[in-house]
């Protein structure tokens, strides 16, 4: 059984074939899906699907790409949306400075607001961070964000740094780029995060996993990564699946229906 912790069923590239991505996802063992939103309406989109598909759960919020189109009204329709059953985490929330579509400033504020919901209604978060590490765990760390802990989503960074998210109570997910040959610093952090802090996801449609790069990701492929991780750390690929989806399920039980 794996859980793919982070799988974008809402955005447009999914709009046709969700249905069929999660049936094939299926027959893959791939038995949870957590999909989180980016925007506004990839939001919404991902209660939708939460609430008609039993195996997937909504995260919401905004992506820091997409700060400059929060107001005042958004903070409180999140709030709003947050109550919905199978909404189980803020997210993704975070840093961005690799494309910097909005001020650097105005991502912060955003980033703070968020994780400031996010305790008012005792949800994790998911963390989204390129290019931004010192500041996405000083931020963290300002805001006092181990107080809900939650998800560092595609991490790229250190194994200090992953010691630091450790012990503010997130948990260290990893995606498609550790079955990549260049992908030396996720391949050996990875082996070093302790299991029970360990999850597995695609982010798809993006990063897709070897030996399909390249191509639009899908939640059936979440497989890949957790076989190249249970490769990695010399450990049967049964057990690792069964550790990372408990994790998972441990850390968004704050939903009722999980
Ligand atoms: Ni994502």
């Amino acid at each position: 059984m794996i859980f793919d912790t982070h799988c974008h069923l809402n955005d447009e590239q999914f709009a046709e074939d969700y249905m069929e991505m999660i049936e094939k996802a299926k027959l893959n063992q791939v038995t949870q899906i957590a999909i989180p939103g980016f925007d506004r309406a990839s939001s919404l989109k991902a209660i939708a699907i939460a609430q008609q598909v039993k195996e997937c759960y909504a995260i919401i919020g905004y992506h820091p790409n997409d700060g400059i189109h929060v107001t005042e009204e958004s903070y409180s329709e999140l709030a709003e949306l947050a109550k919905q059953p199978k909404v189980v985490a803020i997210g993704e929330i975070g840093l961005d400075y690799h494309w910097d579509t909005t001020a650097r400033e105005i991502q912060a504020q955003v980033f703070r607001a968020q994780i400031q919901l996010a305790k008012a209604q005792k949800l994790p978060i998911v963390i989204h961070d390129r290019d931004a590490h010192a500041d996405v765990v000083r931020i963290l760390q300002e805001e006092n964000a181990s107080e809900v802990g939650g998800i560092m989503h595609c991490y790229s960074g250190s194994i200090e740094m992953a010691r630091t998210c450790m012990d503010m109570n997130f948990r260290i997910s990893f995606g498609g780029p550790v079955t990549f040959k260049n992908a030396k610093r996720p391949q050996e952090v990875v082996k070093e995060i302790p299991l029970d802090y360990l999850l597995v996801e695609t982010d798809s449609p993006y990063l897709c996993p070897e030996p399909h790069r390249g191509q639009r990701n899908e939640p059936a492929y979440v497989t890949f990564v957790a076989r190249k991780i249970a490769e990695l750390r010399g450990m049967e690929y049964e057990e690792l699946g069964a550790a990372t989806t408990r994790n998972a399920e441990q850390l968004f039980q704050n939903d009722r229906t999980i």
